[in-house]
C-alpha cells in the first residue's frame, strides 16, 4: 500500500480541513502541519501532498521553505500540490503557480485548487478592510467543497 504524507499549512483551518478530508479518504496517511512540527522523514513515503492557503496572492512561508529545501527529493517522489483560496479562475491559476516552484508543478502527479472560506468572526480589523477592499466580500461566505478534495484524493489512489 503507498504511503501518503499530506503536509500543510494553514491560518484559520480551511486548510487543514482539505487536509484531514483528504487524509480520510486515502485510508492510511500521515498529516503534517508545517506551521506546528517537524515532518518525518520524506524518504518514508511514496506520495507528499502539500497544501497551503492564499493571503494577499501568497502562499504561507512556511509551504515555500518546505517545497525549496527539499526541491531535489521532491523532485523524485510523487507529488500532490494544493492551494485553497478565495478566487477562481486566471487568478486562482496565477496564485497556484506563485505557490509552488516550477520544477515542482512540472513534475507533479496530481494538482487541484479549492475555494477557500472567509469567516468575518475571525478575522481582525485590518484583514476585514482588505478583504473588502480587495475581495470584494462583505460578510461570511464559504467556497469550501469537500467532493473537490474527495475526487483529489481518488487521484492519487489510481
Ligand atoms: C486577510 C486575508 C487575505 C486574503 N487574501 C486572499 C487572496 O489574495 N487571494 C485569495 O484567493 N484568497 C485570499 N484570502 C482567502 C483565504 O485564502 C481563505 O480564507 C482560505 O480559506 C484561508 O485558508 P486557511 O484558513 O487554511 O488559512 C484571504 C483571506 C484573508 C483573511
Amino acid at each position: 500500500m503507498p504511503r501518503y504524507l499530506i503536509a500543510y499549512a494553514t491560518r484559520y483551518g480551511t486548510t487543514a480541513r482539505a487536509a484531514a478530508i483528504i487524509k480520510d479518504n486515502l485510508g492510511e496517511a500521515v498529516i503534517c502541519n508545517l506551521k506546528k512540527e517537524r515532518c518525518p522523514d520524506l524518504e518514508n513515503f511514496d506520495w507528499i501532498v502539500i497544501g497551503g492557503s492564499i493571503y494577499a496572492g501568497r502562499v504561507q512561508k512556511e509551504v515555500k521553505k518546505f517545497c525549496q529545501k527539499n526541491l531535489d527529493l521532491l523532485r523524485r517522489k510523487k507529488v500532490g500540490l494544493f492551494i485553497c483560496c478565495m478566487y477562481d479562475g486566471q487568478k486562482a491559476e496565477e496564485q497556484f503557480q506563485e505557490a509552488f516552484p516550477e520544477e515542482l508543478r512540472q513534475s507533479a502527479r496530481a494538482r487541484a485548487i479549492f475555494g477557500g472560506e472567509l469567516s468575518f468572526e475571525k478575522m481582525n480589523f485590518l484583514e476585514k478592510l482588505v478583504i473588502k477592499k480587495f475581495i470584494g466580500v462583505k460578510e461570511s461566505v464559504s467556497r469550501f467543497r469537500p467532493e473537490e478534495m474527495v475526487e483529489f484524493a481518488r487521484n492519487l489512489k489510481d
